[in-house]
């Protein structure tokens, strides 16, 4: 195939006899080709990255602050909508320091892992990083299947992904009271990545603080306090009306 004549494909820019510069015929070609090559990648990474498909196409620009019905809500998912976007604008700094975010609500279907993975899929598409999302309940029990005697994985293959993966994203952390089990789990993961200086994202139910309660060890909290910045989202849920509105056009499919 053409593109495999890497001789044709680096072909020089050239200067006419008036000293200007030509761009190489295949050269364009040859960057088009790069373009193809690192869109595959993004995509591939994308794909791996475990986003919920449900927000694949999520992105931190179609975030709408109006959904939320009051004024000082939408101020406060402005306000998380900025942040979001500052941090992929600042990356570069934030991975410095190993510092993540913690988006908070104690309401459920306020848009956190809506915006976590719009926060996502943008550092993927900019910076190409390898990301892992996964929800904390899921990530304990891809390690009791370890425990299977059939399991070809062991616990710390598991430990190691998400402590060495570029950028992690866990959702629903502290969904339910953890066992001591699950706390070292998490202490495993978090010091390791605190150490290193590998940023994290966390989508919680309850503030950083509180996660003491659930993590009584006193470890996680204060690790996940170091590491993540914490920001608060509207304390109004938007799955509903999503639901009704969704379920509205539907029907009159359905009844027309
Ligand atoms: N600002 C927004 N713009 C567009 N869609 C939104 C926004 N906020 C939330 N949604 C939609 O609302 C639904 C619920 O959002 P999401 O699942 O992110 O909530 P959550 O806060 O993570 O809930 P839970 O606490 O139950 O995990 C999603 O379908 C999402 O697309
Ligand atoms: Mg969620």
């Amino acid at each position: 195939m053409w593109f495999k004549d890497w001789s044709r494909l680096n072909k020089k820019d050239e200067q006419d006899e008036e000293g200007n510069w030509i761009k190489g015929e295949w050269l364009a070609h040859c960057d088009c080709y790069e373009q193809l090559v690192k869109q595959r990648e993004v995509d591939k990474k994308l794909d791996l990255s475990g986003i919920p498909p449900i927000f694949s196409d999520a992105t931190v620009r179609s975030y709408d602050v109006n959904k939320f019905k009051s004024k000082e809500n939408q101020g406060i998912a402005a306000m998380a909508k900025k942040a979001a976007g500052n941090y992929v604008t600042n990356y570069e700094a934030m991975k410095k320091q190993g510092k993540g975010l913690y988006l908070y609500s104690k309401v459920k279907g306020s848009g956190k892992t809506r915006l976590a993975s719009s926060i996502a899929n943008a550092l993927v598409k900019t910076y190409g990083i390898d990301i892992a999302f996964i929800k904390s309940g899921d990530l304990i029990t891809q390690i009791h299947n370890t425990m299977n005697k059939t399991s070809e994985t062991t616990r710390s293959d598991i430990i190691k992904t998400f402590r060495n993966v570029e950028l992690l994203v866990i959702d629903d952390l502290a969904i339910k009271e953890a066992t001591v089990f699950d706390e070292g789990i998490f202490y495993d993961i978090t010091d390791f990545r605190l150490e290193h200086r590998k940023p994290t994202i966390f989508t919680s139910n309850v503030t950083i603080d509180e996660l003491e309660r659930i993590y009584p060890g006193g470890r996680v909290n204060k690790r996940i306090k170091k590491m993540a910045l914490e920001i608060y989202m509207p304390e109004e849920p938007v799955r509903d009306d999503e639901a009704d509105s969704e379920n509205a056009e539907l029907e009159k499919l359905l009844f027309r």
